[in-house]
């Protein structure tokens, strides 16, 4: 899926706001630090502007051009963390806020994480949780079958048992692993879950006919509403994972 970064950041510009919880977790003193996923660069230069030495680097070009565009003074390169080149250092901090759940091959995502960090660096990150927007992935995979769809989750939204068995399968130690509830207000309003919808289920919803899709995301605002309208803004229903691990 390619990203509209112009639209990421007006719309989903929610996503690296709460990111910035994650900035108190790095060390005060400066380090190189990789933002893996870095999208268009907001929180790589948050990070900057803290004495870090920082690269940003994201799979798609939309992101990473925006991510230029915007702070042409920081080194931002388009790498996927899944292949990456050999461009990519040896760092102190993985950082990544937001990513996580977009890539299904967890394995290899930490293995090579594991790779680029020295001994001792810390990884810390961010991403949906097990529950993550459940009531909207249930009511979209019934919606998607009425119309003889099949629902495919395209996330990999993990548990805090799964993931801690997974970093210290790669030799991290955990030192901390959250997971949490997080209600999250979505933008514009009435068109506010339909806005999200194309943007997050972007694929999904290609695979329908104009007339399906309108269909199918007004029978979701009817079915959503009791839980996620409040009075006046949509709320999705997110759940979060947030981890500090050190390569051993
Ligand atoms: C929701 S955005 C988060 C962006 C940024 N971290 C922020 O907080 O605003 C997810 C980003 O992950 C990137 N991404 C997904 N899979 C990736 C991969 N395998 N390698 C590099 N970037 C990836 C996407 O291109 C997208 O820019």
């Amino acid at each position: 899926m390619e990203w509209d970064a112009k639209k990421y950041n007006t719309t989903h510009d929610f996503i690296f706001k709460y990111g910035a919880g994650l900035l108190g977790l790095l060390p005060k003193e400066p380090k190189k630090v990789l933002d893996i996923g870095c999208g268009t660069g907001e929180l790589t230069n948050q990070m900057a502007e803290l004495g870090h030495e920082v690269t940003g680097i994201d799979q798609s070009v939309n992101m990473i051009n925006q991510a230029k565009e915007s702070y042409p003074d920081l080194m931002f390169l388009q790498e996927d963390i899944l292949n990456p080149s050999d461009q990519i250092g040896l760092y102190d901090v993985a950082f990544s806020n937001a990513v996580f759940h977009w890539i299904s091959d967890q394995d290899l995502l930490v293995k090579n994480i594991s790779e680029h960090l020295k001994q001792n660096g810390q990884l810390i990150c961010e991403f949906g949780a097990v529950g993550n927007v459940q009531a909207i992935r249930e009511v979209f995979g019934r919606e998607l079958n009425a119309l003889g769809f099949p629902f495919v989750e395209p996330f990999c939204f993990t548990s805090v048992e799964d993931y801690r068995v997974l970093l210290e399968k790669n030799h991290f130690e955990v030192v901390e692993i959250l997971e949490y509830e997080r209600p999250t207000p979505l933008k514009g309003s009435e068109s506010g879950l339909k806005e999200w919808m194309e943007q997050f289920y972007a694929v999904e919803l290609g695979e329908l006919s104009d007339g399906q899709k309108e269909k199918l995301l007004a029978n979701m605002e009817r079915d959503l509403k009791p839980k996620l309208w409040k009075e006046d803004h949509w709320e999705a229903d997110y759940r979060r994972l947030r981890i500090r691990a050190c390569k051993l």
